[in-house]
């Protein structure tokens, strides 16, 4: 594993020890990493009216959103299991989460790292974005 990738996995893991999952039971964390090292973590949120459950990678997005950071985002962790139990699963990111990234990437205008592992165990797979969402619809076909 490369650095970053130990870091951001490290980061999701503890992230999703806040996941508010009572109707899944599935947590899952994402650690996203900015140009200038900032981590920002969040957790999925669950709702009791299911459909509007959050995931991890789209509660982080909306944070870094919100602090304008949106165009310095270059690599995400993601890991996820079963509440309590131990699994070294590499968990990927859902498609919603993939298109919400892709807005990240196409206004930094880099492809992003995205590593993915379990809840615990040093099995890490690595992707882009690109590779996981090719051929994505983006601000470029709304003239931005
Ligand atoms: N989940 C995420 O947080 N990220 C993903 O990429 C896949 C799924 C969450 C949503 C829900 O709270 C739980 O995992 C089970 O689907």
């Amino acid at each position: 594993m490369t650095d970053n990738a130990k870091l951001l996995v490290e980061a999701a893991r503890k992230a999703a020890l806040n996941a508010y999952a009572p109707y899944s039971r599935f947590a899952v964390g994402a650690a996203v990493m900015l140009a200038d090292g900032e981590i920002v973590s969040a957790a999925n949120f669950e709702n009791a009216s299911y459909g509007l459950s959050l995931c991890a990678e789209t509660v982080a997005m909306a944070m870094i959103g919100n602090a304008g950071k949106l165009d310095q985002v270059v690599a995400i962790g993601i890991t996820g299991s079963m509440i309590g139990a131990k699994s070294d699963a590499p968990i990927l990111p859902c498609g919603r989460c993939r298109q919400i990234l892709n807005e990240a990437a196409q206004r930094g205008k880099r492809d992003l790292a995205i590593y993915c592992a379990g809840s615990e165990g040093d099995t890490t797979q690595t992707y882009s974005l690109s590779e996981l969402l090719p051929h994505a619809f983006g601000p470029a076909d709304l003239g931005l």
